[in-house]
């Protein structure tokens, strides 16, 4: 199988690594892709948010299953026009993306199918952001409407705060604040059935102790030794199944991948936001310990033939990755600074730990930092406490100047 991945972040190098250790597929193409994903695939330009382009992308290169990895394009239609040509995608229509892509929709959705969620408002003037905070009253959680690369919530005990992010934007959501520990559910779906992946957590903000900004994530780990062993089955009875039927009846089927980012609370489970692709950096974690090839698994989902697939392997190990991001991040970054170390790693911590790429690039022979977040440090132990060495210890190994990264990914679920 010829597989092209349209993305260039951690998340895409992580799907790259785990497709090319699938024996089907003989041929791994990304674009654009990362210096690191580089190793594992044929890198290629183009505009990921012009459907047309992808598409003739595809076609040239013969590609029979088309994997699309972040949420812009999707919801821009780009899984529309590779699907209208007749190439196999991965990934919900612009349409069905619209449940990571306005949270009102998804709220309308959850509505429909009775998914427990947040109870909120959609507010367009003061006046109404205004009644929505006196409602809820504090923790303030503000929302943009529209997409945000996981930076456009704002939770807050200060009043003026959360008006003032409400004024920043066209529309926006205010909801209830949701207590209880975050978890992140992956289903695959083809638009009718649904087969859940392993649970994850990830660590939205961006410093040690869950302060400072929200960020796109700053780490993750998998297995979650806390969790009610019926909370997949759960998720799927009350979230995933629901909203995949509700979709449907909608006449807008949602196949690719169903990202529940839920709070589990003292009132149960409640979704606290859907997005329409994979979660990074949970991917990283997800897929280290997914054993069934991935390649058949997107391939089934994309053609609707998920019903026939063998259940899902995983393997009993954990997994934690840290994100190595750089200076100032999520504010503006500092980007073309050289990496030093990635090779040590390769060396010395192979095969349990090893650097996925985020924002890098090839400057001559050298490896730069070339976004916000730049690795995904990623490692697998029997328990999360071997994981979480294996994976600080790597980090240890690399040199960014001005890099960040936090220092606690794991250390609770672990008892560290
Ligand atoms: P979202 O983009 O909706 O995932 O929100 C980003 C982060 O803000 C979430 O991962 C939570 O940590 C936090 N958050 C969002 N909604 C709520 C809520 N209703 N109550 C508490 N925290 C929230
Ligand atoms: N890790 C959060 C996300 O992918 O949205």
């Amino acid at each position: 199988m010829k597989v092209l991945v349209i993305g260039g972040g951690a998340r895409e190098h992580a799907l790259c690594r785990s497709l090319s250790l699938d024996p089907d597929v003989t041929a791994l193409h990304c674009a654009p892709g990362n210096a690191g994903i580089a190793e594992v695939a044929e890198l290629h330009q183009v505009d990921a948010l012009d459907g047309a382009a992808v598409t003739a992308l595809a076609t040239r290169l013969g590609a029979e299953l088309v994997v699309v990895g972040p949420e812009a394009p999707l919801v821009a239609g780009v899984a529309d026009a590779v699907r209208d040509a007749g190439i196999p995608v991965f990934g919900p229509s612009g349409e069905a993306a619209q449940l990571e892509g306005s949270k009102a929709f998804a709220k309308d959705v959850m509505a429909a199918a009775g998914v427990p969620t947040a109870r909120s408002y959609v507010c367009t003037n003061a006046e109404e952001v205004d009644a929505a905070l006196a409602a809820f009253g504090a923790p303030y959680v503000v929302k943009d409407d529209g997409l945000a690369a996981g930076k456009g919530v704002v939770v807050t005990e200060d009043v003026e705060a959360a008006r003032a992010h409400a004024a920043a934007c066209d529309r926006v959501v205010i909801e209830e604040y949701l207590d209880g520990p975050e978890v992140s559910l992956f289903a695959v779906t083809d638009g009718e059935n649904v087969r859940p992946l392993q649970p994850a957590q990830d660590f939205k903000r961006a410093l040690d102790g869950d302060r400072g900004p929200n960020t796109g994530g700053m780490g993750a780990y998998s297995p979650l030794p806390w969790a009610d062993p019926k909370l997949v089955d759960e998720v799927v009875e009350s979230v995933l199944q629901p909203t995949v039927d509700e979709m449907r009846r909608r006449g807008t089927p949602f196949s690719g991948l169903l990202y529940a980012g839920l709070a589990i609370t003292s009132r149960g489970v409640r979704v606290i936001e859907f997005n329409a692709r994979f979660g990074d950096p949970e991917t990283q974690v997800v897929l280290a310990r997914l054993k069934t090839p991935l390649a058949g698994l997107l391939m089934a989902a994309a053609t609707g033939n998920l019903a026939d697939l063998e259940p899902l392997r995983w393997s009993d190990a954990a997994a934690v990755t840290v994100v190595v991001a750089s200076h100032d991040y999520p504010g503006t970054p500092r980007t073309g600074d050289p990496i030093i170390g990635l090779d040590e790693v390769a060396a010395q911590d192979a095969p349990h730990a090893y650097v996925l790429h985020a924002g890098t690039r090839h400057e001559g022979d050298a490896v730069v930092s070339a976004g916000g977040r730049v690795l995904s440090v990623t490692a697998t132990g029997t328990d999360l406490t071997e994981a979480r060495d294996r994976a600080y210890r790597a980090v240890a190994r690399i040199r960014l100047d001005g890099s960040q990264h936090r220092s606690d990914i794991a250390a609770k679920a672990a008892g560290a």
